[in-house]
């Protein structure tokens, strides 16, 4: 996927959320110094530590925050560190993005002691959005995200712990808004959200999306929805220690 035009305005949209910044962060925990791959403008990175990001795309690299970690720019497949440079290689939503996550996965193993993803499982059965509104998500998804038993077995053995997703989560991915269907008609919502990218004419959904919530066939189909505080969407904490 593109970055150069996908992650435009991606800072305003993909804010780190605090309550999963806490589950990663607890995950991360520990001395030495942090590798954030696939980092983008930063999100995540834990503050206190000393933290290297590295990120192959410019315009992400352009909205990092004055604040932010120093950064490499490169790609997962091929780190430019040496073995066991790292305490703690972290990677958070982006190994569906990488040309061979396994090559980029090995090279966190090379680079760091231990690993901390942040992933989506494809065996997840998925939410409303994708259902009822963009079935072919569900095919795209499913060809780019790793299983989270080949992941594990990859890495050799790894905790697996579930992330629900808050309602009113500030990070924009394509399952943030599940408390907020209405946002999914925002253009610039869906801009920050790759899956969207991937279909090639979204115009039929987001009109049937529309007209459901105009006529409230969404909120008789989905109304309990509306008391949930969270929910499992099938993201996954991968942790190997
Ligand atoms: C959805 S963003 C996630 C960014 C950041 N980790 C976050 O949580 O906001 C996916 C990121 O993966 C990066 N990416 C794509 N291919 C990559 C590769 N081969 N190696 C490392 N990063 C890659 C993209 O440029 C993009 O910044």
């Amino acid at each position: 996927m593109d970055y150069e035009i996908l992650g435009v305005g991606y800072a305003s949209h993909r804010l780190p959320d605090p309550r999963i910044a806490q589950r990663l962060h607890a995950a991360l925990a520990g001395t030495g110094a942090v590798l954030n791959v696939g980092a983008g403008t930063g999100s995540y990175e834990p503050a206190g530590r000393c933290v290297v990001a590295l990120e192959p795309s410019w315009r992400m690299l352009q909205q990092r925050g004055a604040g932010a970690a120093p950064v490499v720019q490169g790609a997962a497949e091929e780190l430019p560190f040496a073995d066991g440079r790292f305490a703690v290689a972290m990677a958070v939503l982006t190994i569906h993005h990488w040309r061979d996550w396994r090559r980029g996965l090995a090279e966190m193993q090379r680079v760091a002691a231990r690993q901390v993803l942040l992933t989506w499982d494809p065996a997840h059965a998925g939410f409303w959005l994708v259902d009822e509104y963009f079935p072919e998500l569900r095919v795209y998804d499913r060809r780019i995200f790793p299983s989270i038993d080949v992941l594990c077995s990859e890495l050799g053995g790894a905790e697996v712990h579930e992330v629900p997703i808050p309602h009113d989560c500030r990070d924009g991915f394509l399952g943030a808004y599940w408390r907020r269907p209405a946002a999914y008609l925002d253009p610039e919502v869906r801009r920050s959200i790759s899956s969207f990218a991937r279909i090639p004419d979204s115009r039929a959904g987001l009109l049937r999306l529309q007209q459901d919530l105009d006529n409230g066939a969404w909120h008789r189909r989905h109304g309990p929805l509306l008391a949930c505080e969270a929910l499992d969407l099938g993201y996954r904490l991968v942790v190997r220690r």
